[in-house]
């Protein structure tokens, strides 16, 4: 008999009046059993929903050996008829005619216990997704990854494929894993040192990228408007619930896009992120809802009511200084110049103005060699959203901080002007071999144009409900461990 899914058997109803149900087949996992008056009922999952189809069979009518095989974990394919449950809570039922153990499961088995930690489910990370919260967060990633798609396609955004392996650092940052075929314990150096690599694979340094932007700029002054969704690496050692060592990334650009239009646009696309989240992932959230966090259909629903505050980094300072006044304490400093801890970016999002923010205008000194500079005043400092002065110079960049979150957007305009550009780099040292063909871009046809990242795994957290950035990717990889 042909199998069907639990998420279909539990819609498709047997004839009311017949008396008998039509002929089923279903293939899953058991989640639980119990017994009672010679009769069994089963709590059967196949992932395709949150929700168990309850079979129910006769002790009598199967073989003793059979029925002690039916184990928390086993596989198991049922046949049976679909009729309607008596039971509270659920519609159909199955009751077994013939039961077949695809797969054994003892009593080793790691998810047996209800409730185990979520430290002890990430080195079961095999099995968890056999769990009800990490289906429900699996299932929901997967319609996020839809929901991004389908948004950049509505728009008219081409999905642009940027390299993985790379020979240039866009964010400057340094933190990056280096891909060599060399035996690392016998690298040619030069007179100075310095290792050779004109024999390695790609006859040059080369590294897994930390962000598709600048191959993304390369697109989006072509094809007008592309995105881009793929894993980046960074080796950064920062042992967080938000960070993790690979991630995903999206990455839209977009030609003639100011600095308006790009908040408009970060602002639209989460929302529209989340309404996807609501309108297709209610048997998930309800679950997360009750189990993990109570308020997260709430919040989910409120940011869509919400207009995000757009916030120069100066005006957020100013009021960070206000709240020290006033006697919060922070455990990082935040004068003007100062990178935003998370500390601050979730007191400006979670008290202070209690809805997302869109922080913009950062100071040059912590911000990548890419992005728009604005205008500087004789005094040094500078202008820029709606005429805010800064005390010092500034950059177009557009991050959007969320509530639980912190920073889930990274954005901002892009300096088009070739001599501003090289100035940048120039001020800053970089060394631009590898970046020949970056400056081309302002060389030839130069465009006004814009872009962002989004960290999936971030976006995750805020649908789930989640805590942990380690427990809304399939197999995270976070400094020590890589296993599975
Ligand atoms: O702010 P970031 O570093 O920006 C860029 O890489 C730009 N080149 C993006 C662009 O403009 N096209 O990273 C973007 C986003 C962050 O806001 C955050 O959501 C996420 O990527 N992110 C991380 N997520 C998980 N683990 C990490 N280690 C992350 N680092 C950044
Ligand atoms: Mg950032």
């Amino acid at each position: 008999m042909k199998r069907t899914k639990v998420v279909d058997a539990l819609k498709a109803l047997p004839q009311r009046g017949s008396g008998e149900g039509a002929d089923i087949c279903v293939k899953g996992w058991v989640r639980s059993k119990r017994g009672s008056k010679g009769i069994f009922f089963i709590a059967l999952n196949d992932g395709s929903t949150i929700k168990n189809i309850q079979i129910v069979g006769d002790d009598a009518k199967f073989p003793e050996e059979t029925v002690k095989r039916i184990t928390t974990g086993a596989c198991l394919c049922v046949e049976g008829k679909l009729v309607e449950s008596p039971a509270a809570g659920q519609a159909s039922e199955i009751q077994a005619t013939a039961i077949e153990i695809l797969g054994d499961c003892d009593n080793t088995y790691p998810l047996q216990k209800k409730g185990a930690s979520w430290e002890y489910l990430r080195t079961v990370a095999h099995l968890r997704p056999r769990t009800n919260t990490f289906g429900a967060i699996l299932r929901i990633r997967h319609n996020m990854a839809m929901a991004i798609h389908t948004y950049f396609h509505e728009h008219g955004y081409f999905y642009f494929h940027t390299p993985l392996i790379t020979a240039s650092d866009c964010e400057g940052a340094g933190n990056m894993f280096q891909v060599t075929t060399k035996n690392l314990y016998d690298l040619k150096k030069d007179e100075q040192g310095k290792i050779l690599y004109n024999d390695d694979f790609f006859g040059e340094q080369t590294s897994l990228t930390v962000s598709g932007q600048l191959e993304g700029e390369l697109g989006a002054t072509a094809l007008g408007a592309i995105y881009t969704f793929g894993p980046t690496f960074r080796a950064e050692n920062s042992n967080t619930p938000r960070h993790l060592a690979e991630f995903w990334m999206i990455e839209p650009e977009v030609a003639f896009l100011d600095q308006e239009e790009l908040m408009d646009l970060e602002e639209d696309f989460i929302k529209y992120c989340v309404r996807w989240a609501l309108d297709n992932c209610k048997d998930d959230l309800e679950f997360l809802n009750k189990m993990i966090d109570k308020s997260l259909i709430e919040r989910l629903e409120g940011v869509l009511k919400e207009t995000f505050v757009r916030l120069p980094y100066t005006e957020g300072i100013n009021i960070l200084q206000e709240a020290v006044r006033n006697g919060k304490k922070f455990e990082f400093p935040c004068n003007w110049g100062d990178d935003l801890a998370s500390e601050h970016e979730r007191y400006l999002v979670e008290e202070h103005f209690k809805k997302p923010v869109i922080m913009t205008d950062y100071p040059r000194s912590f911000k990548s060699f890419y992005m728009k500079q604005n205008q500087e005043t004789p005094d040094g400092g500078s202008v820029g959203y709606k005429g805010a002065v800064a005390p010092g110079p500034t950059m177009q960049g557009t991050d959007v901080l969320f509530p639980s979150i912190g920073e889930i957007i990274g954005g901002s305009v892009r300096e088009e002007s070739y001599d501003k550009l090289l100035a940048e780099v120039e001020r800053r040292e970089m060394d631009m071999t590898h970046l020949w063909w970056y400056l081309d871009t302002r060389k030839y046809g130069s465009c006004p144009h814009a872009g962002f990242g989004l960290g999936f795994e971030r976006l995750i957290l805020f649908v789930t409900g989640m805590q942990n950035i380690r427990d809304v990717i399939p197999f995270p990889r976070t400094p020590g461990n890589a296993q599975f």
